[in-house]
């Protein structure tokens, strides 16, 4: 057992392309930093929009223990009944008691007890409960639980560093999600947790947010609604690392980890 623990996030991962990367990338970037945890944001792996059980299973497969969501969680329709019987896929754990799903897990990796959890902002994104709140009532349901990752999954950079800030110090990591563009603040904060605000992408990067830009650019310039495809070609694999004293919980760091997949 080394001292540190480390957890690998990969970032939202958009339609095939995305999971063709996965699968070339993933498990060697895995042999080269030896991570004992691998979260996968999933939430557009099924064309763009949304996830289904076989996918999820797919990206386990490829190398994810935990895979977390967000806003486009329930749209492929069967999605909301599998769920449930879906070991280590998470929706946000803000949705309103009576949604399918669980937004926080407790994960067994290299002898310790990790705590995952999944948060949704409210900014420009369906309005649901308190992310601020749940959080609170996932770790006070989770006492004495070390190691912990939150996905922050908004469009909002604001309220996403507002949640790092919240959560210092009280969980080992905070990563934003669901811009798809990376940011370049990855830094551990002051109370010991590793933040970013948002990992980026794991898509085909000649497009607008991994979707084909014709159609986006067609859409901004015309406002007329045009059907969103993701896009081809090269895709960006972008991804953290996170190394935690196994002993107070506190990230040492927090690193980059950017990949072009032809
Ligand atoms: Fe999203």
């Amino acid at each position: 057992m080394t001292e540190d623990f480390r957890i690998l996030f990969v970032a939202d991962v958009v339609g095939r392309p995305g999971r063709e990367a996965v699968k070339a990338v993933l498990p060697v970037l895995k042999a080269e930093l030896q991570p004992h945890l691998t979260v996968l944001n999933g939430e557009n792996a099924a064309g763009g929009f949304g996830i289904t059980a076989k996918i999820a299973e797919e990206l386990q497969r490829a190398g994810a223990d935990v895979i977390t969501t967000g806003n486009h969680v329930w749209d492929q329709k069967q999605f909301v009944d599998e769920l449930p019987g879906l070991d280590r896929v998470l929706r946000p754990h803000n949705y309103p008691p009576g949604a399918h799903g669980t937004g926080v897990v407790v994960v067994e990796a290299d002898g310790q007890q990790v705590l995952v959890m999944n948060l949704m902002g409210r900014l420009y994104l369906p309005d649901i409960d308190d992310p601020f709140r749940a959080a609170d009532a996932a770790l006070a349901a989770h006492p004495g639980i070390r190691i912990s990752l939150c996905d922050m999954h908004a469009e909002a950079t604001s309220e996403k560093v507002a949640m790092g800030w919240y959560l210092d110090g009280r969980v080992s990591a905070v990563v934003g999600t669901h811009t798809h563009v990376p940011t370049a603040d990855a830094r551990v904060l002051p109370g010991g947790t590793a933040y970013v605000t948002d990992v980026g992408m794991v898509g085909p990067q000649d497009g607008v947010i991994g979707v084909d830009k014709e159609a986006v650019l067609k859409r901004f310039l015309t406002g007329i609604p045009h059907r969103f495809e993701v896009a081809e070609g090269s895709v960006t694999f972008n991804s953290v690392a996170i190394s935690i004293d196994r002993l107070t919980g506190r990230a040492i760091s927090i690193s980059r980890h950017d990949r072009v997949h032809d």
